[in-house]
């Protein structure tokens, strides 16, 4: 009972705040709105100052940025949804900036010293200011008495309290909305809050960040143009990560870049080749890969920081994803149809043919633009559209993938405008698949998809081996029936969230 009283009062904040910025309704659709949301926006506005919002388009991204880090991971989750949110509402969401005041240099040097059990005199030589600071962390630049120049990543001060309580307060929300509602059901809110649970606590350990870059390290060792910051685990601990310093130029500022006389073409392609082969080839990649978090080092190398959002893909999932690239390349339709059908993706229920038609529908019109604006991502984005319609279930790791190849696509059209993305990837995705399964032609001529030819006795255990694991993991998280979980879900979470506060006026005012 006390939960239920406490997360309540932090949706019905949640939802005064956002009320109060003109986030939850637009303005322009208040009155079709029913009278509880009116009177709540009313008596939320009481008071107001103009001067809340800094322009009519960022009401929602102030609100939520005040609300906190948890919001603000929401609104970066809702983001790449305009389908559920609108696409005015995830535009704005999109310059949602993860930019917060940082706290003071005291408080960081006593975690340090509290984490990592020592006087920062017997760790550093020096200890500068904040050069950064987000919704999770801010970052220190200091000397180690070794005199190496590192960058010291610390977690906000309760940070985990905060981000638990308030997940807490969404998993309420998710709950009710899926009991209220049927379009809250169908979304089902609660496991996409499980999710977002689960990709926090990762986040909120920076010894899982350190494996992570200690990982993508091994990985792309012998890489070319790519590499990441080295850790220093003597002067990293839960709250604190401590990396090597990379004095570069950030990929942001491209005229410096190009003062510089870099090849900007080739760091384009550097961009998409790199996380391709992280993708593919490893089957662990970067997933938050935004201009901000990627660096150039003097000698050209791309360097990439904050692996706090990271991926997995299955070895079924890379071939999956190695198919269905190719397919659009050659547009053989048939065949992306095909291998969604042997990885158990689609159901036998549906026809294989018709399917294949609705990849035709999406491929020929993206596939006869012009090369340079040709994008992936989007192809893949619209094809879990399509994939939704033949009861496709939505896999979480795919959708992530999807999400950060738009974005690494992004990044690399500002340094290169007329880039080629598949001319760029598909050396990476040919060799991925020349490698694994013997050369191209052999399997043409055998007529079938590799995924077929897997499945006659090579990798299928494994296939459904991860398939069992993701869901048991996911259905243990959720806690309920067997589900089909994904991020753009938590969408629901925000309309539980609002149909709560909505309630609890209407009680009141009864
Ligand atoms: N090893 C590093 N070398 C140089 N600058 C760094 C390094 N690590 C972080 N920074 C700077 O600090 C900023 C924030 O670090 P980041 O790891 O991205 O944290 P956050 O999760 O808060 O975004 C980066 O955008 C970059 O400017
Ligand atoms: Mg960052």
């Amino acid at each position: 009972m006390a939960n239920v009283v406490s997360n309540s009062a932090r949706l019905l904040h949640a939802g005064f705040v956002l009320a109060r910025y003109d986030a939850l309704i637009p303005a322009d659709q208040l009155m079709q709105a029913p009278w509880p949301a009116r009177t709540l926006l009313k008596i939320a506005k009481l008071g107001r100052t103009e001067s809340l919002t800094g322009g009519e388009h960022n009401n929602l991204t102030s609100a939520l940025t005040r609300l906190g880090p948890s919001y603000i991971k929401l609104g970066q989750f809702l983001a790449t949804r305009p389908d559920i949110i609108g696409a005015k509402r995830a535009f704005e969401l999109k310059i949602l900036q993860d930019r917060l005041p940082a706290f003071a240099d005291a408080e960081a040097r006593a975690i340090v010293e509290r984490e990592l059990g020592k006087p920062i005199a017997e760790l550093f030589t020096n200890f500068g200011p904040a050069i950064a600071a987000a919704s999770i962390a801010q970052v220190h630049k200091a000397v180690t008495l070794e005199g190496k120049t590192v960058a010291v990543k610390i977690l906000r001060p309760n940070v985990e309290i905060r981000f638990g309580n308030d997940i807490e307060s969404f998993a309420f929300a998710a709950r009710m909305a899926e009991r209220l509602s049927k379009q809250g059901k169908r979304l089902r809110p609660t496991s996409a809050v499980a999710m977002l649970k689960d990709s926090m606590k990762l986040e909120l350990d920076l010894r899982m960040e350190a494996a992570a870059l200690s990982e993508i390290a091994q990985n792309s060792k012998d890489d070319p143009g790519f590499r990441v910051p080295e850790v220093d685990w003597t002067r990293s601990a839960k709250r604190v990560l401590t990396t090597e310093w990379i004095d570069g130029t950030p990929m942001a500022d491209v005229p410096t870049l190009r003062a510089k006389g870099f090849d900007l073409n080739a760091l384009a392609d550097t961009v998409i080749q790199s996380f391709l082969r992280h993708a593919i080839r490893d089957g662990f990649f970067h997933a938050d890969m935004h201009q901000g978090n990627l660096i150039v080092d003097p000698n050209g190398t791309l360097v990439a920081l904050d692996f706090g959002i990271t991926g997995r893909l299955s070895e079924g999932d890379r071939l999956f994803l190695a198919e269905i690239l190719y397919g659009f390349i050659t547009r053989d339709y048939f065949r992306i149809a095909q291998v969604h059908f042997d990885a158990g993706y689609v159901p036998d229920t549906q026809d294989v043919n018709t399917f294949a038609q609705a990849l035709r529908a999406i491929g020929e019109p993206i596939m006869g633009l012009p090369a340079d604006q040709i994008s992936m991502g989007r192809l893949i984005t619209q094809l879990f559209e399509v994939t939704e319609q033949f009861q496709m279930q939505a896999q979480p790791q795919l959708l992530l993938l999807q999400k950060t190849m738009v974005v690494t696509e992004g990044v690399a059209r500002t340094l290169n405008p007329t880039l080629n993305i598949w001319k760029a990837g598909e050396p990476v995705v040919r060799h991925w698949i020349e490698r694994k399964l013997g050369p191209l032609g052999k399997i043409e001529q055998a007529g079938g998809s590799f995924m077929s030819l897997a499945r006659l006795g090579l990798k299928i255990p494994a296939i459904i081996e991860d398939a069992h694991r993701i869901t048991r993991k996911l259905s243990d998280m959720a806690n309920t029936e067997p589900p089909k979980p994904s991020q753009w879900r938590t969408a629901a979470v925000l309309a539980g969230a609002a149909a709560l506060v909505v309630m609890a006026i209407e009680m009141v005012l009864k």
